[in-house]
């Protein structure tokens, strides 16, 4: 949540910085601004609404050029989205610049100790604060950097600051606790960043801050030390993600290209994990085979998408390892007190990486002695750097808010992860995990199948532009499915949309069921666990007899539903855990037409950030 750039080098930082905020957009679009060292002072701007309204507001009052600058693209939490509240905040002299990605819990305190001190806070935020704070520290000490250290000791709470003062021209300085920057070194110039994304097109070099340090960056030089002023140790790494990730494309949004990305995106998560015996071999997973062999349960924890990624774990981990294994919403879990000890395998699911939630849940689980496996999109991110051990995921860049591609691939890394199980305690045969992975190698053809057929659902999408209401039912693997396709639909159409247990229908949710609701149906597959689908064709008659619109989504070959689908989506024949790696691709462009002809951004959509810092 929030995304902040910070730029010095040779060229224009305002251009930089621009450039880098467009890449980090996603992560919160409240507000927008920046801030640039020239000419012995400091010049700055900002305003409400999205970088497009700074932009407009630069063209009609320019900004001097200068070669150290900051930015910030804003997702509100204290004070509303206004222009006074947009970073970058000032002191009252105007010499110090600071951005925030974050909440500084003790802000309260701090406000009411400066303005006892004369200071004037213009803004109802908490960064306005650390402006005065450094301010001050400063004209004692002289050093942006030992200023930084001094101010972030006084702070609670989670923090990613970034600031320039004009007495300091070719310096920019950040700080770090929980939330995300890395430094980008450059030949004579260097970047910090909420996210490589801002400046891949510079730089490939990065270097990955810790929890509790500051950086000060110049153009030749990058100096790391905690916030006592020791030298600390930094990772430096190489971004292999292709600038051009970071680009739409040719497409009308991230989301449409990030959808087309799927069976690529499914492949790249496969590369490299099965040997040419056909055995998996998650060499990164940092946990020793007998932790895994000697583990009593399996607990994963994750937030929206993810947590539907989860969910559906459950039923592929016992299916094939018989680990108990149970699922929780990252926000609750440390809340209840769960039972875990050194037998326990924590699975924290992010594809930021970055999640509050998640990441206090695993806090919370390695301090109750469990170890912690994270799937993560995001190399070097908090959450896997704070795990026992990490199965990347090789989405690349997710930069639509709605997460799509990432979810395919985290169904991949758990099913290798519920495979990886069986192998280890020998509860699957090694033939029936060369034949899922033969059949997991083969699905990003199905995904590109089912891809290639979406005509006639976009079509179905426009026609219920004017709906109120959408229902989602599944059962088994498709109940998560279920959750999936409505949780999409809410956050890119604006519409209401619920996800349901078939079989929990009758319970309740079926006196929703009123004339030309359009309910949409996950059927499983007729072949193997038959039964269900007998029971969900029930259960689409009993909708259809009290007047739902019934929209289905079915295998190939399924006749049973034919006279009950209203609509039918076709997709192919699947093995039955792995069809929510073909039967959740319809929903996502089934929610991201009806977004588009409802006017909705696609990419953006309100009140929403990608990366959710916060609790
Ligand atoms: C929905 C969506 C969110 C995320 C959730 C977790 O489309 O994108 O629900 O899935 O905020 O994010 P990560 O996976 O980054 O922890």
């Amino acid at each position: 949540m929030c995304g902040i750039v910070g730029y010095v080098g040779g060229q224009s930082a305002l251009d930089v910085v621009i450039a880098g905020l467009k890449r980090l957009e996603y992560r919160g679009y409240d507000s927008a601004g920046v801030a640039v060292l020239a000419d012995g002072g400091m010049a700055a701007a900002k305003k409400a609404g999205k970088l497009v309204n700074l932009e407009k507001e630069l063209d009609s009052r320019p900004l001097p050029t200068g070669a150290t600058g900051i930015g910030h693209t804003r997702w509100a939490t204290h004070g509303a989205p206004t222009d006074a509240n947009a970073h970058p905040h000032l002191d009252n002299a105007g010499r110090v610049a600071v951005v925030h990605n974050g909440i500084i819990e003790n802000f309260a305190a701090l406000r009411a100790e400066l303005a006892e001190r004369g200071h004037a806070l213009e803004s109802e935020t908490d960064t306005e604060t650390v402006a005065h704070l450094l301010a001050e520290t400063f004209s004692s000490c002289g050093d942006l950097a030992e200023a930084m250290r001094l101010v972030c000791r006084r702070l609670e709470g989670a923090f990613t600051l970034v600031a320039v003062h004009a007495d300091e021209p070719d310096v920019v300085v950040g700080a770090r606790r929980n939330s995300p920057l890395v430094v980008g070194v450059g030949e004579g110039e260097a970047f910090l960043a909420s996210d490589v994304a801002a400046f891949i097109e510079h730089t490939r070099s990065a270097i990955e801050l810790g929890q509790d340090q500051v950086v000060e960056v110049r153009r030749d030089a990058v100096t790391v030390t905690d916030f006592d002023g020791a030298p600390a140790e930094v990772r430096a790494y190489h971004v292999d993600w292709d600038a051009s990730a970071a680009e739409k494309g040719g497409y009308a949004s991230f989301m449409l290209k990030e959808i087309a990305e799927q069976p690529k995106a499914v492949a790249d998560t496969l590369l490299g994990r099965i040997d040419a015996g056909g055995f998996l071999t998650l060499d990164e997973l940092r946990i020793p085979d007998e932790v895994l062999r000697e583990a009593r349960k399996v607990v994963i924890v994750a937030c929206g998408t993810a947590f539907h990624a989860a969910l559906i774990a459950k039923y592929a981990i016992e299916h094939w390892t018989r680990i108990p294994c149970e699922v929780e919403l990252a926000s609750e879990f440390r809340y209840r007190d769960p039972i875990l000890d050194a037998q326990t395998l924590v699975v924290a699911i992010s594809q930021s990486g970055e999640t509050m939630d998640t990441l206090m849940a695993l806090r919370h689980a390695r301090e109750q002695g469990a170890k912690v496996l994270a799937i993560s999109n995001t190399n070097g991110a908090t959450i896997p750097r704070e795990s026992d051990a990490v199965l990347y995921t090789h989405a690349g860049p997710e930069v639509a808010v709605a997460s799509t591609k990432a979810f395919l691939t985290q169904l991949v890394a758990v099913y290798l992860l519920a495979l990886y199980l069986g192998q280890v305690r020998g509860t699957t045969w090694g033939d029936e995990i060369r034949a899922v992975v033969r059949d997991l190698a083969r699905i990003g053809e199905d995904v590109e199948r089912v891809l290639e057929t979406m005509e006639p659902v976009r079509e179905l999408a426009r026609s219920l532009a004017d709906a109120n209401t959408v229902l989602f039912l599944g059962r088994h693997v498709g109940f998560p499915v279920a959750l999936e396709g409505a949780l999409k639909l809410k956050e890119l159409a604006y519409m209401h949309a619920e996800g349901f247990a078939a079989g929990e229908l009758k319970h309740g949710p079926i006196a929703l069921i009123e004339k030309g609701l359009p309910v949409v149906v996950v059927v499983p597959s007729p072949r193997g666990r038959s039964v269900l689908h007998d029971k969900i064709v029930s259960n689409i008659q009993e909708i259809r007899a009290r007047g739902a619109r019934t929209i289905v989504i079915a295998e190939e070959g399924d006749e049973a539903v034919v006279p009950y689908a209203d609509h039918l989506i076709r997709v192919p024949v699947t093995p039955v855990l792995l069809q929510p790696m073909v039967s959740t691709v319809p929903l996502q462009v089934f929610a991201c037409e009806l977004a588009t002809v409802r006017g909705n951004d696609v990419d953006q959509p309100r009140n929403l950030a990608k990366s959710v810092t916060v609790e």
